[in-house]
């Protein structure tokens, strides 16, 4: 049966670059027709909407970015996605809150806002620091969590006119942070605009987002879905930022999320240096269109191999099972064409996708308890960006992980231990 396309009404054709509004756009990777990552299913059966997932190139400031957006109600307002599900993450945020706080605050009464604050992880932790915090999350179910544990959250989009209600209700903000955020957004300047007006003079605008520099050089096509609107280089960053008269103080590499960086840029008068990244992503080629189209070639090489390793194990009879079923896992299955004749099952610690079933790949979604139990001879890590956390935990684990990314591998036996 013929994948079941939306109405254009649900998903719009990118035209222009949402950075520099060039018209000059090149198609670099095309992983075909996908359900969006975080719709699990009820019931296998269930009806399901597919949109092309395919990424542009912009010739002119060297933005990567989706070719199809969907509507943000239909990916954003109830969301499986829960920041503290793993240690991981729980750990980055608490460090992020003391660097933040321990050079950039310097009273409690300084206002930090977080745009896409989650279950309220990282605003936790500024909390525990003695912070005035602010929350903003469209995800009702998140937002309420964040609320009842006292983080008061605005369950909305974030936009300008939000940023100045914030600033005539609460006064200007010292921080502003934004992780995991600034790729899911499709008008970015209405976004900055928010930031540069809600922005105390001199204050800070934290982000982080995937690296370009990483998806490329280890082939994290699976990073690649309908959430991520924009995969960023540093340039096309401060390109957006100059036009909001901010400048970047500094840019981080964070191995998080398989790869991601920290930029935090300032509103100052005071002319602020270009960022020397800029010529490192010169000299890797995350300014040319050629570097993209060979990734599509890897790409194309990494999914046959995948597959042919996946094949191999089950012409010998042995089960496999998925490890993890992050967002990512969707793109990587659904491109790859991998469903229950090859995965048994998937584990995954979030409440929210126990019990149900992979978009696209209907595999059905059990606990972690159940691998445990059962003991595959293999499980294929797709929740790779956590291999040490889940290595660790799993020292007890008698058969083998199989990493996919960057090029798949077969780890030996109790490699915890
Ligand atoms: P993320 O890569 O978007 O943070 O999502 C990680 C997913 O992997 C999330 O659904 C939880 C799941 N997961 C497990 O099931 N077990 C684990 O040990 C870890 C670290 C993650
Ligand atoms: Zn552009």
């Amino acid at each position: 049966m013929a994948p079941k396309t939306s109405s254009d009404a649900d998903a719009r054709r990118v035209r222009r670059c949402r950075v520099c509004n060039s018209k000059d756009l090149t198609l670099v990777l095309d992983l075909g027709e996908t359900p969006l990552a975080n719709s699990y299913l009820e019931r296998p059966t269930d009806p399901e909407r597919r949109f092309p997932l395919r990424l542009l190139f912009c010739n002119d400031c060297s933005l990567v970015q989706l070719s199809h957006i969907v509507r943000p109600d239909l990916m954003f307002r109830d969301y499986a996605y829960r920041s503290s599900s793993s240690a991981t993450v729980r750990e980055h945020v608490r460090e992020l809150a003391e660097y933040l706080h321990a050079n950039f605050l310097t009273s409690s009464k300084d206002l930090v806002v977080e745009i896409g604050s989650n279950d309220g992880s990282l605003l936790g932790a500024f909390k525990g620091l003695g912070s005035r915090v602010l929350g903003v999350d469209p995800a009702k179910n998140l937002a309420r969590i964040a609320n009842e544990r006292g983080l008061e959250t605005i369950p909305e989009f974030f936009d300008a006119s939000m940023a100045h209600q914030i600033r005539q209700t609460r006064g200007p903000a010292r921080i502003i942070i934004g992780n995991n955020v600034f790729a899911h957004v499709d008008d970015l300047h209405d976004l900055m605009g928010g930031v540069a007006a809600l922005l105390d003079e001199g204050g800070v605008f934290s982000i982080e987002v995937p690296y370009l520099g990483d998806l490329n050089q280890n082939v994290e096509y699976d990073t690649v879905y309908h959430e991520h609107l924009s995969y960023f280089a540093v340039h096309p960053i401060e390109t957006l930022f100059a036009q909001f008269q901010m400048g970047l103080l500094s840019v981080t590499r964070l191995e998080i999320h398989g790869g991601t960086i920290r930029v935090i840029g300032t509103k100052s008068k005071k002319r602020i240096p270009r960022s020397p990244f800029i010529d490192l992503e010169r000299k890797c080629g995350l300014d040319r269109l050629e570097t993209f189209r060979d990734l599509g070639y890897r790409v194309e090489y990494q999914k046959s191999y995948l597959k042919y390793t996946l094949d191999k194990i089950k012409s010998e009879g042995r089960a496999i099972v998925g490890y993890g079923a992050p967002a990512k896992s969707n793109t990587l299955l659904n491109a790859c064409g991998i469903g229950t004749e090859t995965l048994d099952y998937v584990i995954d610690t979030t409440p929210e996708k126990i019990g149900k079933y992979t978009p696209g790949t209907h595999i059905p979604i059990y606990e972690t308890e159940r691998f445990r139990r059962d003991q595959p001879p293999y499980a294929l890590m797709l929740a790779w960006n956590y291999e040490k956390e889940i290595i660790l935990k799993e020292r007890d684990y008698t058969g083998q992980f199989i990493i996919p990314i960057p090029y798949p591998r077969i780890l030996s036996k109790n490699p915890g231990q």
